[in-house]
């Protein structure tokens, strides 16, 4: 089987989860899921960054340890993904000490090689941003307040890591390599960072002004800058220079949102890799804000939407599909509660809902709960129902494959639509009181169709809504684990199965 490594960013230990996180993880978990359907080896990562000063701060702030933090962060992380059905294979904390040796191991060796050289600097400090501030971070002369907080100067004797060397190398990967950055347009923005030099990157913090950190291997008066040791997550926690790391080095796919792309991900993190001569990430995959009326969301404005009451109240799926749904993957989008409801109550409870208990009541009703077998050959609205699954299930797997989970839900959505028009035409009820064989035979074909629409809708949004996808399966006693991936059209898939349960209500209308 083929591997597939895919990484999300590693979330603040010093916040809660909001929905942005959500969103990351279940962005990162459809693509992972995506992938298994159609038979990679996935290695799904995601993970706590759980060091630097605003942990330690935040710590100090509730009277408790920075780890007790973590540890309490991580809890919270670690169940918002379980009730979020995000299926990670493997989650990452900084603190762990798998991490923090390989973090020591990377700094040895740079160190020794001369990619980290101890100077004095003098420059412009932001605690929020926690490092030194750029002539280029300045807007309109200033460093703005609302990104950077309070700006001191400081003067520091510290590490740095050679950035600068690198400059016109990476300009050349990334102008060689289109498929290095998604959406395409934002390489602009990392090129146009790139334009002037570039300063060495300041990886140390004297511990007398920050002590929770990784300790340097060579100068144990200082800790290591948090980004420094947070990228290193993506290589630490597949055992750098290990089988594994063999196996799934270089990864597929590193989700990221757009405000960590320059110049963490973008400038920082190729830089590390190449100094190691490790292969560069595949793709760089930096997503959109989700906004609230147009502001960024924020604990100040009080406008936090929190994905926990959402999956909670209205399940996880409904929440993995409206986000998936509204979001052009790489664009922002506004999060409003009103097209929420709308979505649950006009695609979910009506469309998919609707299909579902129609489709179960009259199984149970005209053909004994049996779905019936189909002998003569298809008549052309039949076909048509064929034809359209074909389409369907083309552009959706493509969908997949480009990212385009937006334009495969809304093709999804346009063949259940199609298929609750199918039933409206050859209205069985009006069928079934029939006396004419043909009629009767008309009905159980329908049925079989019909049937047949509903399993295929359920294999394919498996990804999306893993819970709904297997409850429609288990209605006819499907299991994903064996069907997950039939995704042809065929009525001898069903033929002769009878009905495990009548279709629960899985989407409740919202009044
Ligand atoms: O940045 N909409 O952690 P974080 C969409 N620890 N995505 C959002 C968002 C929003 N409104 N707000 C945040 C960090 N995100 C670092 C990462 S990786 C080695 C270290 C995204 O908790 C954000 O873009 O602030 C990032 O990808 C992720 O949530 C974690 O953000
Ligand atoms: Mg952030």
């Amino acid at each position: 089987m083929k591997p597939f490594y895919l990484t999300t960013a590693i979330d603040y230990a010093n916040g809660h989860p909001h929905i942005g996180h959500a969103y990351e993880k279940i962005l990162a978990d459809v693509i992972c899921r995506t992938k298994r359907l159609l038979g990679y080896e996935v290695h799904f990562l995601t993970g706590l960054d759980e060091h630097g000063q605003k942990v330690e701060q935040t710590a100090r702030e509730r009277h408790i340890t920075p780890q007790e933090l973590c540890d309490a962060t991580a809890q919270e992380f670690i169940e918002t993904c379980a009730l979020l059905n995000v299926s990670y294979d493997d989650y990452i904390r900084t603190t762990e000490p798998r991490h923090k040796i390989i973090v020591g191991d990377i700094l040895r060796k740079l160190f020794e090689k001369g990619d980290i050289y101890k100077a004095e600097y003098s420059g412009f400090y932001s605690t929020r941003v926690e490092r030194f501030l750029q002539e280029k971070d300045k807007v309109d002369g200033i460093w703005p307040e609302t990104e950077f907080g309070q700006v001191t100067e400081i003067t520091e004797v510290n590490y740095f890591f050679k950035l600068k060397q690198h400059r016109a190398w990476l300009i050349d990967y990334i102008n060689d390599h289109g498929d290095f950055i998604f959406p395409k347009f934002r390489a602009k923005q990392v090129l146009e960072f790139l334009k002037d030099d570039i300063n060495d990157l300041c990886i140390s913090r004297p511990k007398n002004r920050l002590s929770w950190g990784i300790e340097l291997p060579f100068d144990r008066e200082y800790v290591t800058y948090v980004w420094f040791d947070a990228l290193i997550n993506y290589i630490s926690a597949i055992g750098y220079g290990g089988e594994s790391f063999n196996q799934y080095w270089p990864v597929d796919y590193h989700v990221i949102g757009k405000d960590i792309l320059v110049p963490a991900h973008s400038i920082y993190w190729p830089i590390m890799l190449h100094a190691l001569d490790l292969p560069m990430p595949k793709t760089l995959l930096a997503h959109g804000w989700w906004l609230c009326s147009g502001e960024k969301m924020s604990k100040s404005v009080g406008n936090v939407v929190d994905p926990i009451d959402y999956a909670k109240q209205f399940g996880a799926d409904a929440f993995r599909y409206f986000v998936l749904r509204e979001m052009n993957v790489g664009q922002d989008s506004d999060f409003s509660h009103e097209r929420f409801i709308g979505r649950y109550n006009n695609d979910l409870a009506n469309d998919l809902g609707n299909l579902l208990s129609r489709n179960s009541n009259m199984l149970r009703r005209y053909a004994n709960g049996v779905v019936p077998t189909v002998s003569l050959p298809l008549e052309s609205l039949e076909r048509e129902m064929v034809d359209a699954w074909e389409q369907t299930q083309s552009k959706v797997l493509e969908g997949y494959e480009q990212l385009q989970f937006h334009s495969a839900l809304e093709n999804i959505f346009a063949f259940i639509a199609k298929a609750n028009r199918f039933l409206e035409m050859r209205a069985p009820w009006k069928l079934a009181k029939s006396n004419d064989p043909k009629d009767l035979e008309m009905l159980h074909t329908t049925l079989a169709v019909c049937s047949e629409a509903v399993r295929l809708i359920a294999t394919i949004l498996i990804p999306i809504m893993p819970g709904i996808g297997q409850r429609i399966l288990s209605v006819f006693a499907i299991d994903q684990a064996t069907w997950g991936t039939q995704l042809n059209w065929d009525l001898n898939h069903l033929a002769g199965r009878p009905l495990a349960m009548d279709a629960p209500i899985l989407f409740p209308r919202i009044a």
